[in-house]
């Protein structure tokens, strides 16, 4: 019996969406995470493989040469440094989004006279979407790399949200008049560059720092737009992987303002960065006590129960491995190591995770917040490298913090806390930590994979001198 193409390209199309599902799922755990990225790969693959049998396609050449450009534009994408990940996945998101509009833009020309009311909606959606989220990725991206021509601060002026909500009307209402009437080309053109517009005023009033939750969003809209495309092309797989990318983007970016106490709406239309500006330094001359990497081994040695708080600032060290050595030192001396994650430490979700696992640290190590903090009582050190906010206890107790509200990891309850940073500076909030000040609390100062490698230096008994 021979099977008809179209069903032979469905059945893998069926596969590839299956997989999409399954890689999500398992993308959820750090021990099945490696899996999850593979059936992500094997699915993408799969629906890349379908299409090229598709019998849309006349001439391979083309193919040949956009798959061709692609791996020179993607393979040195996918090397940036760890630190560079959201700036780059911004860039995919861009890039994901353009690709959506030009698809749009061309079945719009191929069919104008005659797109059905349906079609046209979607077809509206998807490059009204495709658009804003093209230019507003791009501009997201150049924040986060602190390009010098895009302002870092938020941008604001009067009537700001008024002024946005009117461009979306605009775009919205050109759409309606596209749907009872198709063949105003040029009102279609206008449409797509309101929506580019858009993309860039919806992205400037937001600060520099609240990008990776915007990103988050653009991503959702990104998904949203490939649904809308599925339906103008007629793919359920487009319209499945779309939907499983918008609802993900969209419940990362609530859970990523969920644990920066933050409403959603407030890092959309709060310009929270003009708070940190405006938060005066009031520290008065305030007494902390600092330690040296000898002294901080001794601590460490003659303890039973060290929790270890990872954050930004071992990440921009790169300290990951000397932190695994560290571990490595402390366990093999009968200490008992465990590191606490709190869900935003660092500048994306995950980013904390991802680093201790490619240091080969235990996953069964790793604890979220919820499950280490009715520890950190019973623990001898509270050993923080690079982290600030997410330890801050202002949190717990001054209504008057900026970050009031947002769960910490309760650091402060350990018996000794150590902190490994290199200044008295605040962290991405840009607020004083009372923390510091404490008596229990001995400040390290100094880069945070020096110090460390210092620490283990000194616990190994100076083999590396
Ligand atoms: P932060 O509060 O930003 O503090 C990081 C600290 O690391 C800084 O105070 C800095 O102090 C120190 N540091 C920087 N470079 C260092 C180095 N080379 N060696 C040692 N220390 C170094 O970081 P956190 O505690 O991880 O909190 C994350 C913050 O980012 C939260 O406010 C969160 O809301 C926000 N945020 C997170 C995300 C996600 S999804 N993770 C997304 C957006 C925003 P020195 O300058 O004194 O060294």
């Amino acid at each position: 019996m021979i099977l008809p193409a179209n069903f032979l390209i469905e059945i893998v199309y069926l596969i590839a969406t299956a997989l999409f599902v399954f890689s999500l799922m398992w993308l959820s755990a750090p021990t099945t995470a490696r899996r999850g990225v593979l059936a992500g790969e094997i699915g993408m693959a799969l629906a890349i493989g379908g299409t090229l049998f598709e019998r849309g396609i006349i001439d391979y050449q083309w193919v040949a040469v956009a798959l061709v450009l692609g791996a020179i534009i993607g393979v040195p994408l996918g090397m940036v440094h760890m630190t560079a990940v959201p700036q780059r996945t911004a860039l995919s998101h861009a890039f994901g989004a353009c690709c959506v509009t030009l698809v749009g833009t061309a079945e719009y020309y191929l069919h104008r006279s005659s797109v059905p009311k349906f079609t046209m909606s979607v077809l509206s959606l998807e490059v009204i979407l495709g658009g804003l989220t093209f230019t507003g990725s791009l501009m997201a991206a150049g924040k986060l790399q602190e390009l010098k021509f895009i302002p870092q601060r938020p941008v604001t002026y009067k009537g700001q949200n008024l002024v946005n909500l009117a461009m979306l009307a605009v775009a919205v209402g050109i759409a309606v008049t596209l749907v009872l009437n198709p063949a105003h080309t040029t009102l279609f053109l206008v449409m797509v560059g309101i929506s580019l517009l858009f993309g860039i005023m919806l992205i400037i009033p937001i600060g520099g720092a609240d990008m990776p939750t915007v990103i988050s969003l653009l991503n959702s809209y990104a998904g949203l737009s490939a649904a809308a495309m599925g339906f103008v092309l007629n793919s359920k797989l487009l319209i499945v992987a779309g939907a499983l990318d918008g609802s993900s983007g969209l419940i990362l970016s609530v859970i990523m303002s969920k644990a920066m106490n933050r409403s959603f709406s407030n890092v959309l239309f709060g310009a929270f960065g003009q708070v940190q500006a405006a938060a005066p330094g009031a520290v008065e001359a305030k007494t902390v006590r600092s330690a040296t990497a000898e002294e901080a081994a001794g601590i460490l040695a003659a303890a039973n129960k060290v929790v270890i708080v990872p954050g930004y600032g071992m990440a921009v060290a790169q300290a990951q491995h000397k932190v695994r050595e560290l571990f490595d030192a402390l366990t093999k001396r009968g200490v008992d190591v465990r590191f606490g994650i709190h869900p935003v430490a660092g500048r994306m979700p995950g980013h904390m995770n991802v680093l201790l696992a490619e240091a080969d640290i235990p996953y069964d190590r790793l604890l979220e917040m919820d499950d280490i903090n009715s520890d950190l009582p019973q623990t001898d050190v509270a050993l923080i490298i690079g982290a600030n906010d997410v330890t801050n206890p202002a949190a717990r107790t001054d209504t008057s913090s900026p970050i009031y509200g947002m769960p910490i990891l309760d650091v402060d309850k350990a018996r000794t806390v150590m902190v490994i940073k290199r200044s008295m500076n605040p962290g991405f909030a840009g607020i004083d930590n009372p923390l510091y000040y404490l008596d229990k609390t001995l400040m390290l100062f100094g880069d945070a994979k020096g110090f460390v490698g210092d620490i283990v230096r000194e616990l190994t008994g100076g083999a590396h001198h």
